[in-house]
């Protein structure tokens, strides 16, 4: 035996989401900025999004997401060696997110701290877990993603305010038992960036550079600026890239691969990184029709989605990759196991 296979396995043994009730159309969109139904869904797939009601926060939803992903786990919170929330708007500055979850769900033994990579911040924040677990520091972690984009978009922008929408996605990972098959595994993670990139999608102000002035508020520097076509060549380039990075990475053949979860942005980008791989459509989840982009939520809501439409299954190797602001990019390989939404 090899010191590789006495390394512990991590596994996403439960899944949890939380998406506001308020779902706000396209068509109700058209009303508050010059756009279209036609070509919003032309352009991104997209046709409806859920907005968070005032009481609604990052927070809120983490909190939700988290109960329902650790009963998904049967897992209770005061097993819990560590929460990691990725969030790009989180509740605070500080403290973080992931310290005001802790405390509600009663995380009592659990390390907790926010990371910050935008929308690619769900899969960065796999890759920690998979360390802390495969080199024995931890056994079981949870990951959030939540995000209320709906509070740093401007309303006044139609290049953005089309795209994004807000909700919670998470996930338990635990160390899976020697021989327990069942469980599954997060079998490799890439993380890539380009800091070069930064200034085409970032919110400029709020920070040490621009702190928050009349001027800022008055000039909207705390939204998101984009610069659309910069991103999604990015975006393209990046995930097909970070794909074929993962499965060089565990020797594994894009055969093997039996679905892929890309980050929820815009059904153009999926369908750019799908053809650049060669992969037949029926292998790609979208469900950003739905929900928009939620940013670093993306993927742990299409991750439950598919789960609950019976689409990802048990035994099945799901290849999933975030892309977001930084410019910050990553992807996994997941042996999926059993998972009870
Ligand atoms: C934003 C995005 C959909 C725009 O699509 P595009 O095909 O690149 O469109 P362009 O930016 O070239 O704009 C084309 C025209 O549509 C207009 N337009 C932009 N938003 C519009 C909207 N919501 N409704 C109607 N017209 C719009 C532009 O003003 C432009 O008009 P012009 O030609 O008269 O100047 C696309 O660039 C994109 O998806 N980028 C990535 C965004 C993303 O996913 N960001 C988050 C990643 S984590």
């Amino acid at each position: 035996m090899n010191n590789q296979t006495r390394l512990p396995r991590a596994a996403i043994t439960g899944l949890g989401v939380y998406l506001p009730s308020k779902i706000l159309t396209n068509q109700e969109l058209a009303k508050i900025v010059d756009t279209s139904d036609d070509w919003i869904v032309q352009r991104t797939g997209i046709r409806e999004r859920r907005i968070a009601a005032p009481e609604e926060t990052t927070l809120s939803m983490a909190i939700e997401a988290s109960k329902q992903a650790l009963a998904s786990a049967r897992l209770g919170a005061d097993q819990l060696d560590l929460v990691i929330c990725a969030t790009l708007i989180p509740e605070h500055t500080f403290p973080s997110t992931a310290c005001l979850t802790q405390d509600a769900i009663g995380a009592t033994k659990a390390g907790a701290f926010d990371l910050e990579a935008a929308c690619a911040g769900f899969v960065y924040a796999l890759s920690v877990a998979r360390a802390y677990i495969v080199s024995g520091m931890a056994k079981n972690i949870l990951v959030i993603g939540s995000e209320t984009m709906s509070r740093v978009i401007d309303w006044q922008d139609r290049s953005t305010c089309v795209l994004f929408g807000d909700g919670a996605g998470a996930a338990v990972i635990q160390a899976a038992q020697e021989g327990d098959t069942a469980m599954g595994e997060i079998e490799s993670v890439v993380l890539m960036s380009d800091g070069a990139k930064a200034c085409h999608l970032m919110i400029p102000a709020g920070g040490s550079k621009m702190p928050a002035s009349e001027q800022t508020v008055r000039d909207r520097q705390h939204f998101i600026k984009m610069n659309g076509p910069e991103v999604f060549k990015g975006a393209v380039r990046g995930m097909a890239d970070a794909f074929h990075q993962v499965l060089k990475s565990t020797n594994l053949q894009l055969e093997d691969v039996d679905l892929m979860v890309a980050h929820q942005a815009n059904a153009r980008i999926i369908e750019g990184v799908r053809s650049r791989l060669d992969l037949p459509t029926s292998k790609v989840y979208q469900n950003l029709q739905r929900y928009g982009n939620t940013s670093g939520a993306s993927i742990p809501i299409a991750l439950y989605d598919a789960v609950r439409e019976d689409v990802l299954k048990e035994g099945m190797r799901v290849a999933v990759a975030g892309f977001g602001g930084g410019f910050a990019w990553g992807a996994a390989v997941i042996k999926w196991g059993k998972v009870t939404v």
